[in-house]
């Protein structure tokens, strides 16, 4: 707001000239009294009685040693005669300006000429301008007096008359009298009398209170000047305030209000209308605060959390921060009393950041709750709260203070957004980007909503935004959960882990602290290409420690459960001479395999596909034919099964084999004669990546084709799978 103060403002010439004539008098150590106040201006008064200065309305109150000072407006000559008479010493402090109109009525009454006097009968100076003259006086304050007088008795018309005003008479006033005087009167000699201070102050006041939207009148309430300024400045803003003193204003009455104009009386101190100034400023900023409180208040409904936190914690005052005591409690809205006579409301939405808050299970009737005020409705009477909102402002001091202690916080998230997710605690929005909302940059996002998560404040940026870390937290439990396992971690022990990566030679597993791998040879019992035929990432898998190396922090892990062995299953439901239901899987030169169970294929030597001689197994068989065939031979030591065909068909069809086919039938129905080097030359697996952690270090493809040697092992080379 702009405030603007009239050049004229202060102490007037006849006004300043009385009040130095009383100050000499004190400093040269006189006894002062005062006939009447010095000035109009109660202020100033008291301020010169506390220097000693009396005020007196009688001559008969003057001591002997005192010095009685006119005022200012003058005193009836009766007065100075009394005093001289009395041999008081007196000194005239009366306005030059009100001295002269003096002497114009005194001339009137030794010209017997009738006096016309514009002004108020009870003031001082108009007491003291009738008291000086000896003709008879009429006094008018308005245009319609002077008409009542005029006509009331005509033959005043023709007298002749002098016309004079008090000093601070209205300007516009006067002028219209003045004409009233030419149009009925025909020998009245007309003065302008008006103190051109005057004149020049309520020119400025008119102007400037065409300017304004507020004017302030500093000055006495008995101060003519200053009431003739009020009524000039009312007439043209309707916010016009006449003020003595600083103390009169109020905040309120700059509500709403932007450009100011002060004016003042020519009997107001400058000490006052300092104070006056000083203090307008300390209200209209007040106002200017309550107005952006107003504002905020006004739209805190369309406000996001962070944007009424931001609000309110720049221009929060304490009247928004009330305590409700919850009066009804409905499922999705709870009303309370704040004790203003308004019916208060929080909505469901307003109560919790949770979307699915029951309130009827969070408040009870009586609870306190502290509020939020959002909006107040005068006209229904009601008043709309928010428990969420002042939370969010209660809960940033705990997010700062968090942020410098480093400290962990909880909350619930409640979103997950492109960049990041979207944290909740204590009702203040945490923002938390990706990068920092899992332990592993390629973790999806979407399982974390709804979650309950820890995380650290590790930016506070601009607009009261948090930023956060889920990612610190789970560094750190992940440290010391690894420290513990390093600690205990013992061969035999079995964890529930999370597939974290997989290779082409095994799976990283997440054994809750330290990554262990898991050989594909220890990933299933039958022979896979790839991990990723038995486990996926994020896949959680019971695995037992096959080897720890503490020094060189690896873990080997076994995936496999040894009751699922297929040998261990062959051995209690398979027994030599069983006739079985087989598929051929694969051939060679010297037989087939054929798959009995899971995990265990059987040889059937070419000597025993059939009952006459075979060439080629493929003459008689083809792969993914069930045949029966008869279980010959288990060499469990070598993992070896023989089968036969053969056996199973009559002896009447046995052909006779030629001799040589004959030594071929002898050793072909012992599988230990099948040529060892094919088994043999089975490549084991490399075991050396598999202590190496953590998953993340070892990229999959990393990893050198030929350490991934599973896809070079011949099939047919495999006679069982073990
Ligand atoms: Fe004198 Fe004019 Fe002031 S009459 S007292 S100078 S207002």
């Amino acid at each position: 707001m702009k405030i603007t103060v009239a050049e004229t403002a202060g102490f007037c010439f006849g006004v300043n000239r009385a009040v130095n004539i009383v100050e000499d008098l004190i400093e040269s150590g006189e006894k002062v009294a005062t006939y009447g106040q010095i000035i109009h201006n109660d202020q100033m008064v008291e301020e010169l009685k506390n220097k000693g200065v009396r005020t007196v309305t009688d001559i008969n109150e003057v001591s002997v040693d005192e010095n009685l000072v006119i005022c200012s407006h003058g005193v009836p000559d009766e007065v100075f005669a009394n005093c001289k008479e009395k041999g008081i010493k007196v000194l005239d402090a009366t306005c030059p300006f009100v001295s002269k109109i003096h002497e114009i009525v005194r001339t009137a009454g030794k010209e017997n000429k009738a006096v016309f006097i514009a002004g108020d009968k009870e003031h001082q100076e108009v007491i003291g301008i009738k008291g000086s003259t000896s003709s008879p006086v009429y006094i008018f304050s308005s245009e319609e007096e002077l008409e009542n007088i005029l006509k009331n008795d005509e033959k005043l018309q023709n007298q002749p008359s002098v016309a004079v005003s008090q000093t601070t008479f209205n300007e516009k006033v006067w002028n219209n009298c003045k004409k009233i005087f030419k149009k009925l009167c025909t020998n009245t000699v007309i003065f302008d009398t008006i103190c051109n201070a005057t004149s020049v102050r309520q020119t400025e006041a008119d102007k400037l209170s065409k300017e304004s939207d507020i004017m302030i009148v500093v000055g006495g309430r008995h101060s003519s000047n200053t009431k003739k300024l009020y009524e000039v400045c009312k007439r043209n803003c309707d916010s016009t305030y006449l003020v003595e003193t600083d103390k009169e204003l109020s905040p309120r009455l700059f509500v709403g209000k932007t450009r100011a104009g002060v004016v003042a009386g020519a009997s107001t101190p400058a000490y006052i209308i300092k104070e006056v100034l000083k203090t307008m400023s300390e209200n209209l900023q007040s106002v200017e605060q309550e107005q952006e409180t107003e504002t905020v208040q006004k739209s805190y409904e369309e406000m996001t959390d962070e944007e009424a936190l931001e609000a309110s914690l720049s221009a929060l005052s304490n009247d928004q921060k009330v305590v409700g005591v919850v009066l009804n409690v409905a499922p999705n809205e709870i009303q309370v009393d704040i004790g203003r006579g308004l019916a208060g409301y929080v909505t469901a939405e307003e109560y919790s950041s949770d979307a699915n808050v029951d309130m009827t299970k969070e408040v009870k009737v009586g609870d306190k709750l502290n509020l939020l005020i959002m909006r107040t409705n005068d006209q229904e009477g009601t008043v709309m709260l928010s428990k969420r909102r002042f939370d969010a402002i209660a809960g940033w001091d705990n997010i700062v203070t968090a942020k410098n202690e480093n400290t962990i916080l909880t909350g619930v998230v409640k979103d997950v957004i492109k960049g990041g997710v979207v944290v909740y605690t204590e009702g203040v929005r945490v923002f938390i980007p990706a990068s920092q909302a899992t332990l592993y940059k390629s973790e999806p996002l979407d399982g974390l909503k709804g979650k309950e998560v820890k995380f650290r404040i590790i930016e506070i940026g601009r607009g009261r935004k948090a930023v956060g870390s889920i990612k610190s937290v789970l560094k750190e439990e992940r440290k010391e959960a690894e420290s513990k396992i390093w600690e205990n971690i013992a061969e035999g022990d079995r964890f529930e882990g999370t597939v974290k990566s997989l290779t082409g030679y095994g799976a990283f597993v997440d054994i809750g602290g330290v990554d262990g791998m898991v050989h594909i040879s220890e990933l299933s019992w039958s022979r896979i290409k790839n991990p990723s035929e038995v486990v996926l990432v994020g896949d959680k898998i019971e695995v037992y420690v096959k080897a720890v190396d503490k020094e060189k922090k690896k873990i080997s892990l076994g995936y496999k459960k040894p009751e699922e062995n297929p040998w261990v299953i062959f051995s209690k439901n398979y027994s030599v001479g069983d006739t079985v239901k087989v598929t051929i899987v694969s051939m060679t030169a010297y037989g087939a395999f054929a798959r009995i169970i899971p995990g265990i294929d059987g040889l059937i030597h070419i000597s025993q596909i059939a009952n006459k001689h075979v060439n080629k197994p493929q003459d008689e068989l083809k792969i993914g034919q069930e045949v029966e065939v008869k279980i010959t031979a288990v060499d469990e030591e070598k993992k070896r099964v023989s089968l036969s065909i053969r056996a199973l068909l009559p002896e009447e069809e046995k052909v006779q084999e030629p001799v040589e086919e004959t030594k071929a039938e002898e050793t072909a129905e012992v599988v230990s004669e099948i040529p060892e080097e094919p088994v043999e030359t089975v490549p084991e697996m490399p075991t050396e990546p598999v202590a190496e952690t953590p998953a993340e270090e070892t990229p999959a493809e990393e990893t050198p084709a030929e350490e991934t040697p599973a896809e070079e092992t011949p099939a047919e080379e495999a006679k069982t799978e073990e």
